[in-house]
């Protein structure tokens, strides 16, 4: 087997390489490779410096992320980064790449650190649900001063090597080759007279920090990390590492890195990180299956969601045409995406000339022939199926040989519009998300006839237009949607039942959502419910369904849109409303539906449980790949908290049989119509198995 780690000499300096593809994670294997060089190093006279550098794409990425559900094997991290620190003779590390996690603190270990132009240093442990647990804390804020260091660990993002360097994290920034240059910065240290120079000598104190320091810093990111545990761990590490000699605070961020690891939090971040990868390998689309070119993409229908799925291909300087029915709607639809990049630019977010050149990007058009160029079409038009048959037999007759004819649509049969059409191996279903300008999910829905071509140019697009793209078959509401519905469900039987429809969406924010379910509902839309219900084919035999969206629909409350709908509206704050309650009461006495005292465990039970379901019910079906798919729908699409790492990840920590057994408790008060557990989760359940095992 090849070494991950090799020893060489290049004159008077020694090269340690890393060789571990794909990123240089730090596995065991690489970890006792680095003690074993390093030892090497410092018992060879003829090697005056070292350097340490990465072979293929990146320098180390950070430790193995693979490892964090084993047991730890020695040398754990810190141990090598401190004996390479306490080395008599200099290291420098070269930099290329990404030098991420325990990659940048190993790098922090060496002596001097040296980086190409293109590479980024960070420190990205939070979207794991972890800390920098090897040192990280205690080093970089010695290096880049305590805020930047703390903003550098609590929202997780790299550094571009010009600012580290700029931050004092970098020494030198080489031009040309990197292992030429990083020998030659360590030969001229040698002729210096220039020896090791070790981070954890940096003096960092107290008293450099303005009062309150800290509990400002805590303040002012309280709402981005609402529910998360990692990054207060990070604060209490800079803590220590400002009020606590070196070796104290680094058994301090020992003992709250190993708090972190083990918690189920980064267990469901780590499961994301993966299932984020996982979720672009198709295992029956052959990998080397051709891509159609996408030089020019039109977009049918310029209402909200059309303008915004214009705008996507805009920015990343794909022409769009956009097609609307008349003139009105066309420049209501352009006003829209004008407004929309003008927040934005206001804001400083976007240079009033990248705004004109995505505008001018965008061509509006009232004629269907335009769009006879298009490698790509996406309609976004109204959802009912008699309009998709109209749309998708003009785009037929239009559009070119090869192009993709792609619906928005969120819940109708891709196989019945495909069918509106002579080519229904071109057709698919690309179902963006509301505003689909910044959401980042893309159902990508393949139909029983969808080409390999057609579904591979598609998962590659979603790349393209920096969405994650899921592929899903053909079901009314699809995954999204269709686990949605029973959440909903569950909401608007509680209303019925006497609970309140805030208190609902409270304990649904505190489980960590981005919104409660009744929230969502008017800012969708109430209506638009309504709508998917009268279109649902096979809807629930029960009249007490969703009932209460429909009687708000039938008085004119539609949602914020309306100013009022489960809520009044205050500007865009809700409002509990008397009249809604009342309401819930008149229409629970009229369908007899009891009202029930519930606890908030309960809410939260019957708004996951339904959904995960059905969830169950999916997967069975093979409408999703795989479970982990199904996590990070709800991830992107769905404002699920990533600490929870979806719905299926959520299930697994809870225990499938602990679910079963909650739902054969709503079954017993309900009825089997809801709460039968779909036999996927009754069998994994009893086999002491998880969705995502
Ligand atoms: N451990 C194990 N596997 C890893 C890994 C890691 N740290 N980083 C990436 N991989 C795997 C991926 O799962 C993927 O595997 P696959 O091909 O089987 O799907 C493969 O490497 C390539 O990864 P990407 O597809 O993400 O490649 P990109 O080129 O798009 O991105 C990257 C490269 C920027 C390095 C990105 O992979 C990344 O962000 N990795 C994670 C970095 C990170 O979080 N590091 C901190 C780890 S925790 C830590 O260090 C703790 C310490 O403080 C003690």
């Amino acid at each position: 087997m090849p070494e991950v780690v090799s020893y060489a000499l290049d004159g008077d300096i020694a090269v340690i390489t890393v060789d571990n593809p794909p990123v240089n994670a730090l596995s065991l294997p690489v970890r006792r490779g680095l003690a074993a060089c390093f030892e090497r190093f410092a018992g060879d006279a003829s090697a005056k410096a070292a350097v340490l550098i990465c072979s293929g794409r990146t320098f180390i990425a950070g430790a193995d992320i693979t490892e964090f559900d084993k047991p730890i094997e020695e040398p754990w991290l810190p141990k090598v980064v401190h004996y390479i620190e306490d080395l008599a003779k200099p290291v420098v590390a070269a930099i290329h790449g990404t030098a991420l996690g325990g990659g940048l603190e190993t790098a922090m270990g060496c002596h001097y650190r040296v980086a190409v132009a293109a590479a980024q240093v960070g420190l990205p442990e939070v979207s794991l649900g972890l800390l920098p647990g090897a040192t990280g804390t205690q080093r970089l804020p010695r290096l880049a001063g305590v805020e930047a260091a703390l903003n550098a660990m609590i929202s997780g993002r790299p550094m571009p090597a010009k600012v580290a360097h700029e931050k004092g994290v970098l020494d030198a920034i080489i031009d040309g080759d990197l292992k030429a240059g990083a020998v030659a910065f360590a030969r001229d240290l040698v002729k210096a007279g220039k020896g090791p120079r070790k981070v954890r000598e940096i003096a960092l104190d107290a008293a450099s920090l303005p009062a309150g320091f800290f509990s400002d810093y805590r303040k002012s990111i309280a709402r981005e990390t609402r529910g998360f545990f990692a990054p207060e761990q990070i604060i209490k590490c800079v803590e220590a590492a400002v009020s606590l000699p070196y070796d104290q605070a680094v058994k301090r961020e020992n003992e709250l890195f190993m708090q972190c690891m083990t918690s189920p939090q980064s267990r469901a971040q780590r499961h994301l990180f993966f299932a984020e990868r996982e979720v672009s390998k198709v295992p029956d689309v052959p990998k080397d299956t051709a891509l159609r070119p996408i030089h020019q993409v039109a977009v049918v229908g310029g209402g909200t969601m059309g303008g915004g799925i214009a705008m996507n291909f805009a920015n990343v300087g794909i022409p769009v045409i956009l097609k609307e029915i008349n003139q009105e709607a066309l420049d209501r639809g352009m006003a829209i995406i004008r407004g929309n990049y003008e927040g934005p630019v206001k804001k400083g977010r976007m240079s009033q000339e990248a705004m004109d050149k995505c505008m001018a990007l965008i061509t509006p058009t009232l004629d269907y022939k335009d769009l006879g160029n298009a490698d790509l079409v996406i309609e976004a038009v109204f959802e009912t199926m008699a309009v998709k048959e109209i749309v998708f037999k003009e785009l037929d007759a239009v559009c070119k040989q090869g192009a993709i004819l792609a619906s928005n649509t969120s819940t109708l049969n891709v196989d019945e519009i495909a069918a509106f059409t002579r080519r229904p191996e071109d057709v698919i279903g690309l179902h963006f998300f509301a505003p689909a300008n910044v959401m980042t999910l893309l159902e990508i829905v393949r139909g029983a006839k969808t080409s390999n071509e057609v579904i591979a140019t598609s998962m590659a697009l979603a790349k393209t237009i920096r969405k994650i793209g899921v592929l899903v078959r053909v079901c009314f509401g699809f995954v999204g949607n269709r686990m949605f519905f029973p959440y909903v469900r569950e909401a608007q039987r509680m209303m019925l039942e006497g609970v309140p429809p805030e208190r609902v969406d409270r304990v649904a924010f505190e489980w960590g959502m981005a919104m409660g379910p009744h929230g969502v509902s008017d800012l969708s839309g109430l209506d638009v419910f309504d709508k998917l219900n009268k279109e649902w084919k096979d809807k629930p035999n029960d009249p007490a369904y969703c009932r209460m969206i429909h009687a708000l629909v039938e008085k004119g409350r539609l949602g914020q849109k309306s100013g009022a709908g489960i809520y009044k509206y205050e500007g865009r704050t809700p409002v509990p409303d008397p009249e809604v309650t009342a309401l819930a009461k008149a229409e629970a006495e009229r369908l007899g539906v009891q009202q029930v005292e519930v606890s908030d465990e309960e809410i939260i039970e019957r708004l996951l449980f339904a959904m995960i379901n059905e969830g169950a019910l999916i997967l069975d079906e093979g409408i999703a790949m795989r479970a982990s798919d199904i996590d990070v729908v709800f991830c992107h699409g769905y404002g699920m908290p990533r600490h929870r790492g979806g719905p299926m990840k959520y299930a697994d920590e809870v225990g499938l049989a602990k679910v079963v057994a909650a739902m054969e408790k709503y079954r017993a008060r309900y009825g089997d119509l809801y709460w039968t557990p779909a036999p996927l989760l009754a069998r994994l359940a009893k086999e002491g198995k998880t969705f995502n095992g």
